[in-house]
């Protein structure tokens, strides 16, 4: 039985798979299991289902693309995750063959982390298997509560979960200096606690994005309309404080490319960050920046980025996200370890051709996150218990 992350994005019009990253990244464990003679059941959640089931948030959207990621195998289905077909389908389950449950989710008690639930789940299967890295964060019925209805030797990590596990490790506890850390993204709040964490272990951080302006209104510039968070203006520079106070270098963009308005056919100019004109806003890191940038990046042995320049969806405003990718292959390349994990990085690294050129690409946005702010992952320590 594998809890696997199979929240993935389905179009909102014809629940077609836009993004199957994460069931591709689950597919070594299950074929694992399948060679070595043993059946495989799969339950995961999709979406935020607040009210029961609902059409939008099944699992059955998966089947067809599953058995195709998995060569031709047939993939049964269970349209209720718990009760007597989910019951008897598991247990008439034949060597080699696959079983989906529906959307967990579609229970209040798996959010709740319940314990009967959790049980009545256990019951479905011999052996509890942890692949879910990208929900490994939520203390739920399925990806924590559930171990410990298994024996020690009968709940376990899968693959997945296991190289994520690894090469979160090896940036956080063993990264050879200089160790950069690319944070990006529209929000400071968002990226304080892991930022704080970073002081303690980066030689270098690189802040792009949204948040930068918030760091350049705090350090009295101006930013035209370019996002900031006026309410964490005293954070913006109290960790500028403690990074001096611990050495760690924080490298803001020197300048900005700057657009009109928040759209593709904005008209743009660049301008400092810290010296954008009125009406104006800073919708991606600017070309001395990304020199600025690339050459922190090219030193470094160590690297995690997690969040984009800029707007890297338009393509006015992705120059800055496509060159730290870029600087961040070289770096790669010449021997550096190198950790992209977030949502938008990720979609960035592959849409630039970049997913083969980094040395790990998370399937953890969330997760990820919460382990570099130095929390301990609830998927992992139920494993471990
Ligand atoms: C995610 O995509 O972040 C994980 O699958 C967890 O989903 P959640 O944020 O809805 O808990
Ligand atoms: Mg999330």
């Amino acid at each position: 039985m594998i809890r696997v992350d199979f929240n993935v994005p389905l179009d909102k019009k014809t629940s077609a798979i836009t993004d199957d990253n994460r069931m591709r990244a689950a597919i070594p464990t299950i074929k694992k299991i399948l060679n070595d003679g043993g059946s495989v059941i799969l339950m995961s959640h999709l979406g935020r289902p607040k009210d029961g089931p609902e059409e939008k948030s099944s699992l059955k959207h998966l089947v067809g693309h599953l058995g195709e990621l998995l060569g031709g195998t047939t993939v049964l289905f269970a349209n209720d995750c718990i009760g007597e077909q989910a019951y008897l389908t598991a247990s008439m389950l034949k060597p080699g063959e696959v079983l989906l449950l529906e959307n967990l989710r579609f229970y209040k008690e798996e959010e709740m982390g319940d314990e009967a639930f959790a049980q009545k789940l256990a019951k479905l299967g011999d052996v509890y298997v942890n692949d879910a890295f990208g929900t490994a964060h939520r203390a739920h019925a399925s990806t924590a509560v559930i171990a410990k209805y298994f024996p020690k030797d009968k709940r376990m990590f899968g693959l997945l979960m296991e190289s994520e596990v690894a090469s979160a490790e090896k940036v956080m506890h063993q990264n050879q200096k200089p160790f950069t850390a690319i944070i990006g993204g529209a929000k400071v709040s968002d990226k304080i606690l892991i930022i704080e964490n970073l002081l303690e272990r980066a030689t270098d951080i690189i802040i792009g994005g949204g948040m930068a302006y918030t760091f350049m209104k705090a350090e009295g510039g101006n930013i035209g309309n370019s996002l900031c968070e006026a309410n964490r203006l005293d954070t913006a520079i109290e960790l500028l404080k403690k990074a001096e106070a611990k050495g760690v270098c924080i490298h803001l963009p020197s300048d900005s490319v700057i657009a009109d308005k928040f759209a593709t056919y904005a008209q743009t100019s660049t301008a400092p960050s810290n010296n954008i004109p009125d009406g104006w806003m800073g919708l991606d890191i600017g070309f001395n920046a990304c020199e600025q940038f690339t050459n922190v990046i090219k030193k470094s042995k160590t690297i995690l980025w997690n969040g984009p320049m800029g707007v890297f969806e338009m393509e006015k405003f992705q120059h800055g996200t496509k060159m730290v990718a870029t600087a961040i292959a070289a770096a790669t390349q010449a021997g550096a370890f190198s950790l992209v994990g977030g949502g938008d990085s990720v979609a960035a690294v592959n849409q630039f051709g970049f997913t083969d050129k980094v040395s790990y690409v998370s399937t953890g946005g969330g997760a990820l996150l919460e382990y570099f702010e130095g929390k301990i992952l609830p998927g992992i320590a139920a494993i471990n218990e």
